[in-house]
């Protein structure tokens, strides 16, 4: 005889249209479906993930994240269907150019895409840690033709360094005005 169980996720926001949980063990194939997939890296130099080890280690760093600082990246589902990962955003606290911030993160999986589902999380993420961390900046790292993600950042009240800095790898900084 079979069980059927599900484990019980840590809610961390929830909004119109979507949940945000706290990544957790066991995540591993959503985290490599959304990070291994071509699409969602066109922008990114590294390349997808290449297998479930690398899928492990980002997944390992992201609950890591929330134990250590308890705030970080959420797994994001929508409300109708709880169970099925459509994508990561979230915050996640560190320190650039010597000042604690935020780096704002989002990755979906493309049938998501154009649908508002990562504006929202983005949003809920920000609603939800913002207040218990207050002075603290949001800031995100983006590739200058990396249109799409730089389009989103502008809606959610971020603006590209006005001095141009960039982090070690060539990305623009880009913090809410
Ligand atoms: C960056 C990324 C998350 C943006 O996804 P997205 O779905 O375009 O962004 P949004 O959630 O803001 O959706 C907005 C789009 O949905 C549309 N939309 C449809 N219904 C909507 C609704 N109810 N509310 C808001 N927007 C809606 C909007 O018109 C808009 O379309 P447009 O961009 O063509 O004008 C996605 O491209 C991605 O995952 N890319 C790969 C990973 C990546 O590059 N991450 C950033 C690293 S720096």
């Amino acid at each position: 005889m079979t069980t059927a169980h599900s484990t019980a996720r840590t809610i961390v926001a929830v909004s119109e249209r979507l949940v945000l949980t706290q990544p957790q063990e066991g995540d591993v194939e959503a985290m490599f479906a959304i990070h291994g997939d071509p699409e969602t890296n066109r922008y990114n130099p590294h390349g997808p993930q290449r297998d479930l080890a690398q899928a492990q280690e980002m997944l390992d760093g992201f609950v890591a994240d929330w134990a250590r600082d308890a705030v970080g990246y959420c797994a994001v589902a929508t409300r109708e269907e709880p169970e099925v990962i459509i994508g990561y955003a979230g915050l996640y606290l560190y320190t650039l150019f010597d000042e604690q911030v935020f780096n704002l993160y989002y990755r979906f999986r493309p049938s998501a895409w154009g649908k508002g589902y990562a504006a929202e999380a983005a949003r809920a993420a920000m609603a939800e840690a913002l207040p218990r961390f207050p002075g603290v900046p949001v800031t995100a790292r983006i590739r200058a033709n990396n249109l799409p993600s730089r389009r989103l950042a502008g809606r959610l009240g971020l603006v590209a360094d006005p001095e141009g800095r960039v982090d070690d790898e060539g990305q623009l900084i880009h913090r809410m005005a």
